[in-house]
């Protein structure tokens, strides 16, 4: 699917805004703070459901009381979000919902200047970017990591009052071993998936021999749902006095390999790069593979962050999707300069 236009209503500093989009590529062009984010983020929202960035409230145009998205397809069909400050409606195909159906969704691929740094970020960013994955890999990754995360919310509220015993977070371990253990079943899968590409995708960038790894890091001893509740419910004392829950998937990380060697703080800025770009690739390739669906790119910034071999890599990788580029300067005068 190819996504035609681009409308915006009160949406961050755009009053009322339209973009034409071309089958390839389009290039939202504007000095900084001239609101090309928010269109990536507005097509965010229309095609995952919810923004990489913020809550719904940031979004409305300062002194306006709603914002509203559409964005119009090349097979005829359209998708609106509004939000009026407490509810918030999609209407695809003349259907309202409070929420996107995963049906409805469509895969995307973000990418920002800040994944070129994703092996020094800390732990929760490598979760955040590696859950963003899997959720398009899979819904069922999503409404897992849903409701494991509402589990850990309600336990660690209960935990922080001064009365509770052991049986008033009962439900929740519950719905924790369950989640987590599915969490943790589909982490390992997808990253040995990312894996048997990783090496080959690398050296196609970077044109050398080096081989690199991603390597999945939990605490979480084996993916037994028996064995994650007897945990839950040993550390109970334990996690009553730290106030949260300090065993679980929550707690996961991901390490880079490069030569069997661990990337964090010894991978160079190109080595760091290059590796992105592979795992980018893999992404939109893994997506295709399992949906059928070839990714919208939006490359917000990104281009300019880039030298000329990495720039013709990602042109080449991303050729058959549609690819949806922001910058400040224009990518012409980008290559002209090198
Ligand atoms: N709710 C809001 N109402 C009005 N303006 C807002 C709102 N939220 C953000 N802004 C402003 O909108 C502008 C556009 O933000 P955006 O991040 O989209 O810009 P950008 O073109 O991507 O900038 P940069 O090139 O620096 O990344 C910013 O100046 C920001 O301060
Ligand atoms: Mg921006």
């Amino acid at each position: 699917m190819i996504i035609n236009s681009v409308k915006l209503s009160n949406f961050r500093n755009h009053s009322n805004y339209f973009l034409q989009c071309t089958d390839n590529t389009s290039l939202i062009l504007g000095k900084n703070g001239s609101g090309k984010t928010s269109v990536l983020e507005a097509i965010y929202i229309l095609t995952q459901g919810k923004s990489f960035r913020a809550t719904d409230h940031d979004i409305i145009k300062r002194g306006a009381d709603f914002y509203r998205a559409e964005i119009a397809y090349n097979n005829g069909e359209s998708s609106t979000v509004t939000y009026d400050g407490s509810v918030k409606t999609f209407i695809v195909m003349n259907k309202k919902t409070r929420r996107l159906p995963a049906k409805n969704k469509y895969p995307v691929i973000l990418f920002q200047p800040s994944d070129l740094n994703l092996i020094d970020h800390a732990p929760s960013r490598r979760r955040t970017y590696f859950d963003r994955i899997f959720s398009q890999f899979d819904s069922s990754y999503a409404s897992a990591l849903s409701r494991y995360d509402k589990a850990i919310r309600q336990r660690n509220e209960l935990l922080k009052s001064d009365i509770i015993s052991p049986d008033s977070v009962f439900s929740w371990n519950i719905m924790l071993s369950k989640y987590g253990a599915d969490l943790y079943n589909m982490r390992q899968q997808f990253i040995q998936e990312i894996n048997s590409y990783i090496t080959d995708t690398y050296r196609s960038i970077a044109s050398n021999e080096d081989s690199v790894k991603v390597l999945y890091q939990t605490s979480v001893p084996s993916p037994d749902e028996s064995k994650y509740l007897n945990i839950l419910e040993a550390n109970f004392e334990k996690d009553h006095y730290l106030g949260h829950t300090s065993f679980g998937v929550h707690h996961d990380d991901y390490v880079f390999n490069f030569n069997n060697a661990h990337a964090d703080g010894s991978a160079s800025r190109g080595e760091s790069r290059s590796l992105i770009l592979a795992l980018k690739f893999i992404e939109a390739n893994l997506i295709y593979i399992k949906s059928g669906k070839r990714p919208i790119i939006l490359l917000d910034d990104v281009f300019s962050e880039l030298d000329p071999v990495r720039r013709k890599c990602l042109v080449k990788n991303f050729q058959d999707n549609q690819v949806i580029i922001t910058s400040v300067e224009d990518i012409a005068n980008i290559q002209n300069d090198q």
